[in-house]
């Protein structure tokens, strides 16, 4: 069985990624948030991913841009998600604000649809606990630019049955991603050392250990690193980096998880990384 029909909850820099990954493996997207000026900036966006996406040249079933996003229906309306047959859900990273949209699809889906959460940090245990369908709840923890990386972190949350990874592996190998499944714990794998490693980066800064190119290079000069902590943290949006330790601090009661306060500071005055335009370093 293929999965034709998928819904996408929250067109930001993940959901717009996704949405196109998807449409581009000949999948329809269903794309949802919460206006139509996010929705439009969200098209923008995958329109001009697509002109460059000879950089990135796939084996799709059509890499034309304007099939990619015929397929691809960006909405307001959360009762379309009816007609999807899985979705993936990638709003801001925040529990009381991810609990009322399970809760909310949890109502309007029908009991087969798999919900499939791209978390940074939050427990699919936890997350599936806002529904009635514990065992159709798994993460999906992709990684960002979605279209240029094929590896996701998969989450088996407490009660996810194993017809749930089934049906998620062969949605991820139909989006021509690989996957690697762990237990749940708040972070996974890649976000409990990511997270803490970005936020102790920032308190080097803080401390005036190094300056902002220095620390990136000591990573990818010395360790062979693609990007350094602090360029990665630009890429992943420093609103969302604060939202994440935020999680693990609350999940584990630890002060190693303690927000560095000059990352609060950036992410107070706006200074959200590449997608707004001024981060550790700056994007025109
Ligand atoms: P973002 O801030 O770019 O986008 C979040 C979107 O969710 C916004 O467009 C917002 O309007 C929308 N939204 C909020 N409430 C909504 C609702 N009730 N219904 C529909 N849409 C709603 O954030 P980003 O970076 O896309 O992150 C989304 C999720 O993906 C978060 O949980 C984050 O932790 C996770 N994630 C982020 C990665 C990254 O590199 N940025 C990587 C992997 C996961």
């Amino acid at each position: 069985m293929s999965m034709q029909v998928v819904g996408v909850i929250g067109a930001g820099v993940m959901g717009s990624g996704v949405a196109q990954n998807l449409a581009q493996t000949g999948h329809h997207v269903l794309l949802l948030d919460l206006s139509e000026t996010i929705l439009e900036k969200a098209k923008q966006e995958i329109q001009n991913n697509l002109r460059f996406q000879g950089f990135f040249k796939r084996e799709t079933p059509s890499d034309n841009p304007e099939d990619v996003l015929a397929r691809i229906k960006f909405t307001t309306d959360i009762s379309v998600l009816r007609e999807a047959e899985f979705a993936i859900e990638n709003i801001v990273e925040k529990w009381t604000i991810k609990r009322e949209v399970y809760t909310q699809i949890d109502a309007i889906c029908p009991p087969s649809i798999i919900f499939a959460a791209n978390t940074s940090a939050i427990s699919i245990t936890q997350i599936a606990s806002a529904t009635k369908r514990a065992p159709q709840v798994i993460g999906t923890h992709f990684m960002n630019p979605v279209p240029m990386k094929s590896m996701v972190e998969v989450i088996r949350g407490d009660r996810t049955s194993d017809e749930t990874i089934a049906a998620t592996k062969m949605l991820l190998t139909q989006m021509g991603k690989d996957c690697i499944v762990v237990n749940d714990a708040p972070g996974f794998v890649s976000n409990r050392v990511l997270m803490l490693t970005i936020n102790e980066a920032i308190f080097l800064l803080q401390d005036r250990v190094a300056s902002v190119e220095d620390v990136d290079r000591i990573f990818k000069t010395c360790f062979g690193h693609k990007m350094g902590p602090l360029e990665t943290a630009d890429l992943i949006g420093l609103d969302t980096i604060l939202l994440s330790v935020e999680v693990l601090y609350e999940s584990f009661n630890d002060s190693k998880y303690r927000p560095c306060p000059l990352l609060k500071q950036m992410v107070y005055a706006g200074k959200y990384g590449r997608k707004s335009g001024q981060g550790f370093y700056t994007y025109k």
